[in-house]
């Protein structure tokens, strides 16, 4: 195994957060949820009741990876953009038996014990593992070493969603570039569905999203030197059914001033922070906009309950 360090460095992080709460209305990059606290939190939400779509994907994968491998072809390089902890990439991995397999994912900790796991699993694959924020543009020079048929993109998990429609199609354009001639990507996409379904889960009976928000000032204390008190703020998540989103915000609960890095920041009462978008898409709103973006979208594998899909697309 080999590894690529492109971590966003912590002067980049400051920037970016200093930026962010200057700005009205005050943001902060939902890239940034995952320290290693954060990336243990995501995988507890994962498995709450409330949270279906990761075990949705998971289901989709398994009733249709040998499918999804037919259609992929044999001897590709497998490329996976935000791997996590890799639970969807064992079950891919097993039936398309790629040449190699290069993971990309922003967070060290989640990158590092994945690709152990899968190294186990699979002693024969050869894994080049990426550190790097694959929402920027990425050059991975050590791609090009690696012979095979073709490039498939895979980018599970609905992290797309992150992404404005306009933002994505920039992504999905670049991705198409970074696949080349002949390459493909497979993307999981949270589909729309009753407003219910979605607010309960991204509000939790048992507050571990909340917590997962809220650990994002943590990190910013304990990395930007800064003294948000977490008791003064709070988790905030609806249905933007205008903008086919949910929206997750950290609401000031009180009039209350913050210091990060010798910058001090104003916040009224009630006053948010946006944090993360988490945009929905039909299917066919989804294979627009892949196609604006250059793809020429085919297949599309979903549940029979229409929670969640995975789109095939070629360049
Ligand atoms: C990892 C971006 C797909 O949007 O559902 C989960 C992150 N945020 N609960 C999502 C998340 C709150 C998740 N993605």
């Amino acid at each position: 195994m080999s590894f690529v360090d492109q971590q966003p460095s912590t002067s980049r992080f400051l920037d970016d957060v200093l930026t962010g709460l200057g700005s009205v209305p005050k943001a902060l990059s939902p890239k940034y949820f995952y320290d290693a606290r954060g990336s243990a939190l995501f995988e507890a939400i994962c498995e709450l009741p409330e949270y279906y779509p990761t075990r949705t994907e998971l289901g989709l994968m398994r009733d249709h990876a040998a499918d999804m491998a037919v259609q992929l072809g044999e001897n590709s390089v497998l490329i996976e953009f935000g791997s996590g902890a890799g639970v969807n990439t064992g079950v891919l991995l097993q039936a398309l038996l790629p040449v190699a397999y290069v993971p990309v994912e922003i967070s060290v900790a989640a990158l590092q014990e994945s690709t152990a796991r899968l190294a186990a699993d699979f002693p024969q694959l050869p894994i080049l593992a990426v550190c790097a924020d694959y929402m920027q543009p990425l050059a991975i020079p050590q791609l090009d070493r690696i012979k095979a048929s073709c490039r498939v993109i895979y980018f599970p998990g609905s992290t797309i969603g992150n992404l404005t429609p306009e933002e994505a199609q920039v992504f999905l354009g670049r991705a198409r570039g970074l696949a080349g001639d002949k390459g493909m990507m497979l993307i999981g996409v949270d589909l729309k569905k009753d407003p219910a379904v979605l607010h309960a889960a991204y509000n939790d009976a048992q507050g571990v999203t909340a917590e997962f928000n809220l650990n994002l000032l943590r990190r910013i204390n304990r990395e930007l030197a800064a003294d948000f008190d977490l008791d003064q703020f709070r988790h905030a998540a609806f249905y933007n059914a205008v903008a086919g989103r949910i929206e997750m915000h950290i609401e000031s609960i009180s009039a209350q001033t913050v210091t990060v890095s010798g910058r001090t920041f104003a916040f009224g009462a009630g006053e948010r922070m946006h944090t993360e978008n988490s945009c929905k898409y039909s299917v066919e709103e989804f294979r627009r906009l892949a196609q604006a973006a250059g793809f020429r979208p085919t297949q599309v594998w979903t549940d029979p309950a229409q929670l969640f899909s995975v789109h095939l697309l070629h360049t």
